[in-house]
């Protein structure tokens, strides 16, 4: 393997094109807007930046690095030579339909097409191509260069051959594959959100305050961020959106959305990347202030 596209350059998507091109292989970043193409090359540049600070990477692998991504903005010529294909794309299941058609014709017949999605199902994807056994899940978390794990989903038709190529290209860019089959929210989501989720619960009922619930999976169980935080992080659109696909998935109340999850999202209150959540994102800062609200 040595071409690698990746589709869509938002947080994964530059990550992943990131990780790939700093360990020598020649990634094609493909958006459909330039914008967006110009915004992640910038943050990849910072991303390495701080990595050559840390004396992780020499300034000579930053610069390789950036010189192995090539922008496009459109999907043929992007994919045209790509041995395989990772898509990052929104987390909405008709795009990725959409795109998996597209990857299906334009990409050479041997190639394998990847996807990063947190909770669709890689069998689902599939059936949108002529390529069933060479369709895969590749599921990096999020800071994609800093965190070990791939979850590789293993697709209904997905062949061993292909699973075993994808672990081992896991490996070659010093992660930790962990092969998992094709059910709803794989393993990674399907215990992280009923956690967050119990998080949120516990707050809408009154049991303890945003820092007090944080603080306790923080402090006592020695998780980075507490859950409220992480929630934040990952975008409260992108949680309510994989507690969907376990609620229908499973039938089961149990992955119910919380109902303060549901009203937030509504009210355009995404975490992070809307600047309010459980807490509030002053540009720049890295502060954590609870939102007014929940004071
Ligand atoms: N690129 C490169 N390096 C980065 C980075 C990035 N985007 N973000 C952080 N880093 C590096 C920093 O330079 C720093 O390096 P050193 O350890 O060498 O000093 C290190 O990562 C830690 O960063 P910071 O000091 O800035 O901040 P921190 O100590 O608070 O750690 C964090 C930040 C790594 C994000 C940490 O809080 C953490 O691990 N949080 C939990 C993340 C998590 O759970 N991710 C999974 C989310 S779920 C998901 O992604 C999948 C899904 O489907 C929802």
């Amino acid at each position: 393997m040595k071409n690698i596209a990746v589709i869509g350059s938002g947080t994964m998507g530059n990550g992943i094109a990131h990780v790939f091109a700093q360990f020598g292989y020649a990634v094609a970043l493909v958006d459909i807007s330039e914008e967006a193409l110009k915004k992640a090359l910038a943050t990849i540049e910072k991303n390495l930046d701080r990595q050559v600070a840390k004396q992780a990477i020499t300034e000579e692998t930053k610069k390789q690095a950036l010189a192995n991504i090539t922008t496009f903005t459109q999907l043929k010529a992007g994919v045209e030579t790509a041995d395989l294909v990772i898509e990052a794309a929104t987390e909405n299941s008709d795009l990725k339909l959409k795109i998996f058609k597209e990857l299906d014709e334009a990409a050479p017949a041997n190639t394998i097409l990847a996807t990063n999605t947190s909770s669709i199902s890689i069998t689902k994807i599939a059936s949108a191509t002529k390529r069933a056994d060479k369709v895969i899940g590749m599921h990096f978390m999020n800071p994609v260069p800093v965190m070990k794990l791939v979850e590789v989903i293993r697709g209904y038709n997905t062949s061993n051959e292909v699973t075993e190529t994808i672990m081992q290209l896991s490996k070659m860019v010093q992660k930790i594959p962990v092969e998992v089959n094709d059910y709803p929210g794989f393993v990674a989501n399907r215990i992280l959100m009923p956690m967050i989720n119990e998080a949120i619960y516990a707050l809408y009922e009154g049991v303890a305050g945003v820092e007090e619930i944080d603080n306790v999976m923080k402090l006592g169980m020695a998780h980075p961020m507490g859950p409220l935080q992480l929630a934040d992080f990952i975008g409260l659109d992108v949680c309510l959106s994989i507690l969907t696909v376990l609620y229908e998935g499973f039938g089961n109340p149990k992955y119910a959305p919380c109902p303060l999850l549901v009203n937030m999202v509504q009210a355009g209150h995404k975490g992070v990347k809307s600047g309010n959540g459980f807490y509030t994102y002053a540009p720049g800062s890295k502060d954590l202030v609870v939102a007014e609200r929940f004071k």
